[in-house]
């Protein structure tokens, strides 16, 4: 009676106690996350299909993560968020899920935590904003935001400029349009079989969005009665697909860390030299920003994942089955291209294969690194030069306009304190702005190498995620001003030039920094993050607990 007696008090009927499985939607609406603002109406749409299936629909709020503005960096709290997904979903009566996200972090915070909870889960994406428009041009979100903020400060954009800008590149709801980390997560979560097909491109503003929600609603009643839980539908293969359509999309970066952490919380043995192994052979197919020309919008009319993937076939693993029942193969034996300029055929690829994001090795990183090949400078690939070194973004920031600034063309710049721990959340920052008085010089490119992210939306010759990270004594921490630096993409390389007795000789005067968090989720974050290498999880959240409530004294 308590149960019923308290949900009667939202008026419910009494039938909806029959025995029907109950549905729940975790709903991460919040009007501070922009991207995700209209996910109520989404909800709405959920809840249709699941009733009409025969379900009982309760849809409850999460956490939400708003990457635009969050300080410090939403990466802090996407471990936050999915430890409180995963608890929200144990606690609670419900015999499935549908999760609906939409911004950067949101959707692996709730991959994570539908993978350690492992009930039947169906995802849900907002979709990308409408294609952005300024002065005649498509603008991208996020890709122009770098690309004018960097004309503004040669003095080639007025502020008057900036400004009519900004609504352009929002004309509507959803995440952002580029092939940013939002856009990439969303078609990891379709390639991981989380989501239904051509879920991950529909517009946010476009009817068919709702559609998709209803029919996720409709095939969630189904799943809750089955055993296709999360660990049955993310499986390795499934991680390799991801990884090997993460390539052809032109992915972002972060999806290498998300997609390992989700795959730590399910035990699926992953690590970062697959991301590499595994996208070699795969060209670059989809044209859009920041990797190439165009947004989500020509991205979804011109067929979505189902015609990459159908593109893909002869790499990809077509046996395996998603959310749908049905296996992939099946999935796309129909898909079709309506767009070549926009998803290009594998035999007239934009990028050759093997230009998709690279992992490096060498004594500066030697738990790895990653470079995004397909958004760097190709002259720049192979580069030898001197690094100038900055112990945290802030100092960057605080040198780069200065018209004295000791820095060439062939300069390596050097930052590090952004990585997991010493920032402390792994901001991306790593695509930083460049020396105002090269800028000035016309020169639209440098090497950048750091612990930091870079945001999905970035481009540049930009070395990331370097692993250990400075802050807790990797090779970073050692690098000073003036040392020689070689960078070979194609050999995988980044080498510091400098001996081993030297290095060893400055390891013993290296100290640690004491972290200014003294309490609270930072300090937790600062004391248990794992490296980039390994997902950034919180070492104590990785693998699975399952459904079941420890002790239940109901
Ligand atoms: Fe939310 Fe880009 S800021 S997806």
């Amino acid at each position: 009676m308590i149960y019923r007696s308290w949900l009667r008090a939202e008026g419910f009927t009494p039938d909806v106690f029959d025995g029907r499985p109950v549905i729940g939607i975790a709903n991460s609406w919040s009007e501070l996350t922009p991207c995700n603002a209209h996910l109520r109406g989404v909800a709405d749409a959920v809840k249709r299909g699941v009733w009409q299936a025969g379900g009982f629909p309760l849809e409850f709020p999460t956490m939400s993560l708003g990457e635009s503005l969050m300080r410090p960096t939403a990466m802090l709290f996407r471990n936050l968020m999915a430890m409180e997904v995963e608890e929200l979903l144990r606690a609670n009566p419900i015999d499935a899920v549908v999760l609906l996200s939409g911004c950067d972090k949101t959707t692996p915070a709730m991959l994570m935590a539908a993978a350690s909870v492992d009930l039947p889960t169906i995802m849900v994406t907002g979709g990308p904003m409408l294609n952005g428009r300024f002065r005649g041009t498509q603008v991208g979100s996020g890709t122009h935001v770098w690309r004018f903020e960097q004309e503004h400060a040669a003095g080639r954009m007025t502020q008057e400029d900036l400004l009519a800008a900004e609504t352009g590149m929002a004309r509507s709801c959803g995440h952002c349009m580029t092939m940013g980390t939002a856009s990439t997560m969303a078609c990891m979560a379709e390639t991981l079989g989380m989501q239904l097909p051509e879920s991950a491109t529909w517009p946010a503003a476009d009817s068919r969005r709702l559609r998709t929600a209803q029919q996720a609603g409709q095939r969630i009643v189904d799943l809750a009665r089955s055993d296709l839980c999360p660990s049955r539908v993310m499986t390795r293969q499934a991680f390799e697909n991801a990884i090997i359509v993460n390539a052809a999309i032109g992915g972002s970066t972060n999806a290498v860390i998300h997609l390992l952490a989700i795959a730590g919380r399910l035990g699926v043995p992953l690590a970062l030299d697959d991301f590499d192994v595994l996208a070699r052979p795969v060209p670059t197919l989809v044209n859009l920003m920041p990797s190439g020309k165009y947004l989500m919008e020509d991205f979804c009319y011109a067929g979505g994942l189902p015609a990459v993937m159908r593109e893909l076939s002869g790499f990809l693993h077509t046996s395996h089955v998603g959310v749908t029942g049905r296996a992939l193969a099946d999935v796309i034996a129909t898909a079709e291209c309506w767009n070549r300029e926009v998803i290009r055929a594998a035999a007239d690829p934009l990028q050759p294969p093997g230009s998709g994001t690279a992992v490096l090795r060498g004594n500066l990183c030697p738990d790895g690194a990653v470079i995004k090949q397909s958004a760097a400078s190709p002259h720049l690939l192979r580069h030898r030069g001197q690094a100038l070194v900055f112990d945290s973004i802030e100092d960057y920031h605080l040198a780069a306009p200065d018209p004295h600034l000791n820095v060439q063309e062939s300069t390596i710049l050097v930052v590090r304190g952004a990585g997991p721990r010493g920032y402390p959340g792994m901001p991306e920052v790593g695509n930083f702005v460049l020396p105002t008085k090269l800028l000035e010089r016309g020169v639209t490119d440098m090497v950048r190498i750091s612990d930091a992210r870079m945001s999905g939306t970035g481009f540049g010759t930009v070395v990331l995620h370097v692993a250990p990270e400075a802050a807790v004594g990797g090779p970073l921490a050692l690098v000073q001003t003036g040392d020689w630096i070689s960078l070979d993409v194609p050999a995988r390389m980044l080498t510091l030039e400098v001996g081993d007795a030297e290095l060893a000789r400055r390891r013993v005067a290296w100290s640690p920094q004491v972290s200014p968090f003294s309490r609270g989720y930072a300090r937790l974050y600062v004391e248990h993050v794992q490296q980039a290498s390994q997902g950034a999880d919180l070492d104590f959240l990785t693998g699975a607990s399952g459904a079941a409530v420890p002790r239940d004294n109901h």
